[in-house]
């Protein structure tokens, strides 16, 4: 989530188990990368529990390049990164929280030249929102955008227009 906008800070939360959260205490640096509903399987594979050093993105059949700020690398398939440095993190439970401040934001020529919304659509997130077991199937359950809702206040008067993305 925005943690806050100047500087641009993020939070994450990482399970204390995963090699991410070693990786973060170790290096104090993360990127985060936006990526879209073409990526769903190469995401569900980097989250198996590899041995630690396993390269997961070799795995996945994912392209490491380095990134500008910081030692972790993007993803060439991704369409966005956001390097981190860690400012502070904090345990709750079984997970940690980072706090990082964005040093770099980059993402694939034809999206930064785009306004706003259309920068949106383009990006198209994949929207993470549950994930369910039962005996022996697992659903890890995904969204796109699919409408625009704008909020537009004039003079004291507000409006509120939908639209198909
Ligand atoms: C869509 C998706 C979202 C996830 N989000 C998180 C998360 O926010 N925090 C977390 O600790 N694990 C999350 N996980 C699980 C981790 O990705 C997974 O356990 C981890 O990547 C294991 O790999 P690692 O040990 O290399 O870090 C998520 C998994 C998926 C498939």
């Amino acid at each position: 989530m925005v943690a806050d906008y100047n500087p641009p800070q993020i939070l994450i939360s990482v399970n204390t188990k995963n090699d991410t959260y070693r990786n973060i205490i170790e290096t104090k640096e993360f990127v985060v990368k936006i990526l879209g509903t073409d990526l769903i399987r190469q995401t569900w594979i980097t989250q198996k529990h590899f041995p630690y050093g396993t390269n997961e993105l070799e795995e996945a059949k994912l392209t490491a390049f380095p990134a500008e700020k910081v030692k972790p690398p993007r993803i060439r398939e991704c369409k966005a990164s956001m390097e981190c440095k860690v400012v502070w993190t904090k345990i709750i439970g079984t997970s940690c929280l980072a706090l990082g401040n964005i040093e770099a934001i980059s993402a694939r020529k034809e999206i930064g030249k785009l306004e706003v919304k259309e920068r949106a659509i383009a990006l198209n997130r994949l929207i993470f929102f549950s994930y369910q077991k039962t005996d022996n199937t697992r659903n890890w359950m995904f969204a796109e955008i699919g409408k625009i809702h704008t909020l537009t206040e004039k003079d004291e008067e507000t409006e509120i227009k939908n639209e198909a993305a």
